[in-house]
């Protein structure tokens, strides 16, 4: 795991950017896991921007997003294919049929999760994901006590989810109940991680990510097993964090080897 503490959120993303812009140059048909939520809001701008400055194409490129919730339409102002379309792909020269994101609305579940995973395969399997973190350490909606062997899958989220997510939506009673959500194992297949933290409410999830134990009461920690997971976080976020200042002299040895 590589942390990569930084003073702002914008210096983070455009950092976690440069990661995400060296591989579609570098491998022009890659395969990107998304994230939706405003924490990765900042770092798609810069993707835009890198696109509309043309030193990077999506034309080629193939995305599949971690979650969508059920119940919700792709219309919906607040279903995560919408954010996907707001945020990034209706910006970017993507084909828009390259872009997947789970259905909130399929008739059977069981064969949604099913037939994405299996074109998550064909495609090759992901070669990037992008991740934020709940403030109770899940990712994707991957909540605690989600096993981290984990399938794509309908979950339920927690109370304090579904108050965070409130901010989205009209009112709290407004927040799909459940989502569908790729599992911890299938998250873990990705080649490579990309996380970002922001915020003071992230510093207790952060710290039990990268410092306490492999636990699915945090299915974040579970990254410390994967052999290429990056963290960038701003100081807010990296604050509960133990061993900060070694983490950033490792971090910046790794980028420099990273860019070199
Ligand atoms: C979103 C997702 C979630 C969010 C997490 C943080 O696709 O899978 O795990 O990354 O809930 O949300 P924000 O970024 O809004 O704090």
């Amino acid at each position: 795991m590589e942390i990569v503490i930084c003073k702002t959120k914008e210096e983070a993303s455009r950092k976690a950017a440069d990661l995400i812009a060296a591989l579609v140059k570098a491998d022009p048909k890659c395969v990107l896991g998304l994230a939706t939520g405003s924490t990765p809001v900042e770092m798609y701008k810069c993707l835009i921007a890198d696109n509309k400055a043309k030193k990077i194409s999506f034309k080629t490129v193939k995305t599949w997003n971690l979650d969508e919730y059920w119940g919700l339409a792709g219309t919906h102002d607040q279903s995560y294919r919408y954010f996907m379309d707001k945020n990034l792909f209706d910006s970017i020269d993507i084909n828009k049929k390259n872009t997947h994101v789970l259905n909130g609305l399929a008739k059977d579940w069981r064969k949604e999760v099913k037939a994405y995973e299996a074109a998550i395969e064909k495609a090759g399997g992901i070669d990037l994901q992008v991740l934020g973190i709940g403030s109770d350490g899940h990712i994707a909606f991957n909540e605690p006590g989600s096993a981290l062997t984990s399938r794509t899958r309908i979950v339920s989220l927690t109370p304090q989810t579904i108050k965070d997510n409130a901010r989205f939506f009209k009112k709290a009673a407004d927040v799909p109940r459940q989502a569908l959500s790729m599992g911890v194992g299938s998250i873990m297949e990705a080649r490579r991680i990309v996380l970002l933290a922001f915020g003071e409410n992230k510093a207790e999830a952060v710290k039990g990510m990268v410092e306490g134990g492999i636990s699915q009461f945090c299915t974040a920690s579970v990254l410390q097993l994967h052999d290429d997971a990056w963290i960038f976080c701003d100081e807010a976020a990296a604050k509960k964090l133990k061993l900060k200042k070694y983490y950033a002299w490792r971090a910046e040895e790794a980028l420099k080897a990273e860019f070199a």
